[in-house]
């Protein structure tokens, strides 16, 4: 069951078998893009199924705040519920005051590309968690390209402070495996002269590549005989045609579908699917990996363009998984995935191994540390590494500790924090619910609005209880 408590969530073992067909809201990632392509775009973009979370209406003030004009239409559920009239590649306007990224690193990073781009001076701030994560990784790319950009902390934190305009194209291989800093690039791509090409040794999700596709722009994605993906973009240099609006529905987020998955295959008898969701393969390396440990997760394919998207059915299968080393070649597919894996980790018979996850410590909490100091509260023998952790993890975990014997710590109260992570905070109040003779506290879950609003609602309507959840107004 689930009670509020100020900030804090009480979390206790569920009796009910869940039975549940479940959407979720739109793509946080896609929600983030097609704001901002819709924005660069000449003409009336329509989307719908946007997420309505605390970073995606950060986007969509930053965008008010540059000069677009974003409408929420009165009549919704027409398939066209927001609309962007897009001012086209040369017409966003110098900001008057600091742009607010909250608590969004995909908001900062690929913002920062389309600033570097245009011929103004503005201001990127973010909470204390945003204000502490590394932008070395764009204003080193952006820096190349010609774009001033200094921030706090020797130019790695912000506030950034960007002087755009008159960029060059340039060949870079992106030294993390990160999305974000490869979409940057690609969005200042737009605006420099000459043809930028871009290198990562890994294919990270592609949302920003097949949203410019879809909008007719001139970008070519390959895949080398060394592997991994060389983009190539066409910058226009203030010049040649404009981005083609959007008219897009937008998948719901496999992020944050991922809880109910955890759900359905750990609750007692439970099946629960999750409908028209995005099935892009750069985001569904946990499909894969809860594959190999034997849990039963059927996905089927409904639609492809501009995103792979289709229904994933997830069953109680608890008592056959078995413990794995995750391929490093799928971390990067499941990156935003491994606070909730861990848990499905800690009731899964034997060893669990996570390593070459070292991105993990800098996401909106150090992860690696946050998913450690909770499941080790919590009473689950983990171990942290450099680079991932270790879980010696059992289905019978419920009542028992890792040598067999009825834990002590299953009884009464054990109390969590999210560290101000939304996915540390819904794992954590996922774990609860699965857990018996006991209560998880955790505290501080105001950020779950951050990514997933609509938690709350969605699981009070598979297991009833009172929700006292705020939302976020655009
Ligand atoms: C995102 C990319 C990932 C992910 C983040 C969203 C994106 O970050 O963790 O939640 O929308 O591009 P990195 O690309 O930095 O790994």
């Amino acid at each position: 069951m689930i009670e509020f408590k100020a900030d804090k969530v009480l979390a206790s073992g569920i009796s009910k078998e869940i039975k549940a067909e479940i959407e979720v809201p739109g793509d946080k990632s896609i929600s983030h893009r097609a704001v901002m392509l819709g924005s660069l775009a000449a003409g009336k973009s329509y989307l719908s199924n946007l997420s309505l979370s605390g970073d995606n209406s950060a986007t969509v003030a930053a965008f008010r705040k540059l000069g677009v004009r974003i409408e929420k239409q009165k009549l919704s559920g027409t398939g066209k519920d927001f609309l962007i009239k897009g001012v086209g590649l040369r017409g966003l306007k110098e900001p008057v005051s600091v742009i607010n990224t909250a608590n969004s690193g995909t908001l900062t990073r690929l913002i920062a590309g389309i600033l570097a781009g245009n011929d103004f001076f503005s201001v990127l701030s973010g909470d204390k968690y945003l204000n502490s994560r590394p932008m070395k990784r764009i204003i080193e790319p952006l820096s190349l390209m010609g774009a001033k950009i200094t921030g706090r902390n020797g130019g790695n934190y912000p506030p950034l402070a960007v002087s755009g305009g008159g960029l060059k194209s340039i060949f870079y291989e992106v030294p993390v495996p990160s999305a974000q800093v490869k979409s940057c690039i690609i969005l200042a791509a737009l605006f420099a002269q000459g043809d930028t090409v871009i290198y990562e040794k890994k294919a990270t999700r592609d949302h920003t590549e097949n949203l410019l596709k879809f909008q007719g722009y001139a970008l070519k994605v390959e895949t080398p005989s060394i592997g991994g993906s060389l983009i190539s973009v066409k910058g226009r240099a203030g010049n040649g045609p404009e981005l083609k609006p959007l008219d897009i529905n937008i998948p719901g987020d496999f992020s944050s579908a991922a809880f109910f998955i955890a759900l359905g295959i750990l609750s007692e008898g439970a099946e629960i699917t999750v409908k028209n969701v995005i099935l892009n393969e750069k985001r569904t390396g946990l499909l894969k990996v809860l594959e190999m440990m034997g849990a039963d997760v059927k996905t089927n394919v409904t639609g492809t363009v501009p995103e792979k998207t289709g229904n994933v059915k997830a069953r109680y299968s608890r008592s056959r998984l078995n413990g794995i080393s995750v391929p490093r070649e799928i971390v990067s597919d499941m990156i935003d995935e491994f606070p909730i894996f861990s848990v499905i980790a800690s009731f899964s018979e034997g060893k669990t191994i996570v390593s070459g996850a070292q991105e993990l410590r800098v996401k909106e909490s150090d992860r690696i540390k946050t998913v450690v100091l909770n499941l080790k509260k919590a009473g689950i023998d983990v171990k942290e590494s450099e680079d991932g952790f270790e879980i010696n993890g059992r289905p019978d975990l419920i009542k028992h500790n890792s040598n067999g014997v009825i834990n002590p710590k299953t009884e009464g109260l054990t109390k969590l924090n999210s560290y101000g992570d939304h996915r540390i905070a819904m794992s954590m109040i996922i774990m609860g619910l699965v857990l018996k003779n006991r209560k998880l506290e955790i505290g501080d879950t105001g950020c779950i609005n951050t990514s997933f609003p609509e938690f709350f609602d969605i699981l009070s309507k598979i297991l009833p209880f009172k929700v006292s959840a705020s939302k976020n107004k655009f």
